[in-house]
């Protein structure tokens, strides 16, 4: 797939993952199309974001089943609760299609936050169990929000890791991440090996809350 050529598509593209993901790809020029269980929320999160400083390519917003049938690639952006419910309704658009999961099934209780068990293995193993004609890589999980979404922010010194079965698949997103400055995108495995990925964001948040930071994850040596 011609990587300038890529359309993202994100569903959950209201939230906060979603929309700083949907700020930095139309910043780098990307067509994005943002995607809501509710089509004028999915239209108003794209115009507020199309006001945003240094946006280059316009985002569009609607509705998540015409955003996965709009999308080359599309990134699942949705709290942990939804994810399943969501993608089963979204079968069909999705079959084809590049599908992203950066969803982390995490729990959170007096001494913080936890790796919830999932029972496929990881969101990323339910995404593929739950869309057998998609090709589901997993990325994203450890970039923070609120750096995504903070204007003064012209680069992301961090690596995005990208698991997938499909080569093919993992390339294309590895490329997709680049596009943010500074980010790399790192080939991190195959999907049975989403959990620890996923679970790794508990012991992030911890550190972010020690030493109040937005931490990622560089990959050395690579
Ligand atoms: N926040 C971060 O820093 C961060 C970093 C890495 C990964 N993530 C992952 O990204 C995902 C989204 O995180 P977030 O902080 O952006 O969450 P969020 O703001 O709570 O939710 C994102 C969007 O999902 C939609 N949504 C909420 N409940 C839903 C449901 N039951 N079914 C379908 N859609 C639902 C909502 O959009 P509509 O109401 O418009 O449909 C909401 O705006 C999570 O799985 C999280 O683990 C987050």
């Amino acid at each position: 797939m011609a990587e300038q050529s890529i359309t993202v598509g994100i569903l959950g593209g209201t939230g906060d993952q979603g929309r700083g993901l949907a700020y930095r790809f139309a910043r780098a020029g990307v067509p994005v199309l943002v995607g809501s269980r509710t089509e004028e929320k999915g239209q108003q999160a794209a115009e507020e974001l199309a006001k945003l400083p240094g946006v280059r390519a316009t985002p569009r917003g609607g509705a998540n089943p015409w955003v996965a049938a709009g999308a080359d690639v599309v990134i699942v952006a949705v709290p942990w609760e939804g994810h399943g419910d969501l993608l089963a309704s979204l079968r069909e658009p999705l079959a084809g299609k590049i599908v992203v999961d950066c969803v982390n099934p995490l729990g959170f209780d007096k001494q913080g936050p936890y790796p919830l068990p999932v029972e496929e293995g990881s969101a990323a193993q339910q995404a593929a169990a739950i869309l057998p004609e998609a090709r589901v890589c997993a990325a994203f999980h450890h970039v923070s929000a609120p750096l995504l979404a903070d204007p003064a922010v012209d680069e992301m010194h961090l690596d995005v890791l990208v698991l997938g079965d499909d080569r093919a698949a993992t390339e294309t997103v590895q490329a997709l991440a680049g596009r943010i400055p500074g980010v790399r995108g790192i080939y991190g495995g195959r999907l049975r090996n989403a959990h620890q990925v996923e679970a790794f964001t508990a012991n992030l948040i911890a550190i972010n809350r020690r030493y109040r930071a937005h931490a990622g994850v560089r990959i050395t040596d690579v």
